[in-house]
């Protein structure tokens, strides 16, 4: 065990954890932000996509260690009202299925529109294409980053 400082969502949250533990597992479990999904656990589905100094990161395959001293920024610290371009497009084109995705494909969105204001179609589809949905929201989402991207 080992303490850790952190940055999260703006604030300093310091925890006593492995330092191998995942960030996932540190976001949910001590410190009760369970907005962030455990999906694969092998960087595989995108569930559990969060921000490392404004690069979407998974969470589930990160050492907490590899965090400290990096701005992390989790779903619910994207805007402070849930006001953020892109969770009003979501709710807009009624994105959500099951909803146990989300998370991670606005979080991916995030990342993507603050590098490329403008995407392609191309790029969106290529951003996004790691986050699986197994509802299958795929042609919303894309829909839903595209009115983002012209509210930005
Ligand atoms: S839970 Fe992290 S990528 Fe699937
Ligand atoms: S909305 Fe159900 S997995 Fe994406």
């Amino acid at each position: 065990m080992a303490i850790i400082n952190l940055t999260i969502n703006g604030k300093s949250k310091q925890v006593d954890v492995d330092p191998n533990t995942p960030v996932l597992w540190v976001l949910r479990d001590h410190l009760d932000l369970v907005g962030t999904k455990f999906g694969c656990g092998i960087a595989q589905c995108g569930a559990c996509t969060i921000h490392l100094d404004g690069t979407a990161v998974r969470s589930c395959s990160l050492p907490v260690s590899s965090a400290e001293g990096a701005e992390i920024t989790t779903i619910e610290g994207l805007s402070e009202k849930g006001d953020h371009p892109l969770q009003e497009a979501w709710i807009e084109h009624d994105v959500p299925q099951c909803g146990y995705c989300q998370a991670g494909q606005i979080m991916t969105a995030a990342a993507l529109l603050k590098d490329n204001p403008s995407p392609s179609d191309e790029e969106i589809e290529d951003a996004m294409n790691g986050n699986i949905c197994r509802c299958g929201t795929y042609l919303r989402i894309k829909a839903a980053v595209k009115t983002a991207a012209q509210k930005l």
